[in-house]
């Protein structure tokens, strides 16, 4: 767990962090399956959580389960599957890429990003 953690932080300035994020979101609130989702979330505010989410995980570890509760409260009243989780992860994967970072900073992202996904879905 410290391992990847360690990896996502010390591959990007909080600048790149910024501007990945800025890039995803992007092209989230252009994608007609997200739009709806995201009408009434103004873009520069999500942008900001995520940064500050970002941050406040990579620094400190060992509070996955506390982390993971508050990323399951968020989302709760969303319809979420594992298919707009891997839509999700695609705008990520490609504004990573947009950026010019290689498949290091990919998979790090990857790997950080799956200590999440079980407590976005909806239960089915
Ligand atoms: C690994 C997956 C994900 C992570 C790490 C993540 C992260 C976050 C974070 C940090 C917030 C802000 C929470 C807050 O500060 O209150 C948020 C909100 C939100 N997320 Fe996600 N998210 C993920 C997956 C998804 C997916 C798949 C969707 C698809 C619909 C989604 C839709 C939203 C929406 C609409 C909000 C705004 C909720 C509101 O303000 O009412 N998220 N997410």
């Amino acid at each position: 767990m410290g391992e990847m953690t360690a990896v996502l932080d010390e591959l990007l300035s909080d600048a790149q962090l910024r501007e990945v994020i800025g890039r995803f979101y992007n092209r989230v609130y252009a994608d007609p399956v997200f739009a709806p989702i995201f009408s009434g979330v103004e873009q520069a505010r999500q942008e900001e959580r995520l940064f500050r989410f970002v941050l406040m995980t990579t620094t400190v570890s060992g509070t996955d389960g506390v982390d993971g509760q508050f990323l399951r409260v968020a989302h709760e009243h969303l319809p979420i599957t594992d298919e707009l989780v891997a839509r999700r992860w695609q705008h990520l994967a490609d504004a990573i890429r947009e950026c010019g970072h290689g498949e290091g900073v990919v998979a790090a992202w990857d790997a950080y990003d799956g200590r999440w996904r079980e407590w976005v879905v909806r239960p089915r």
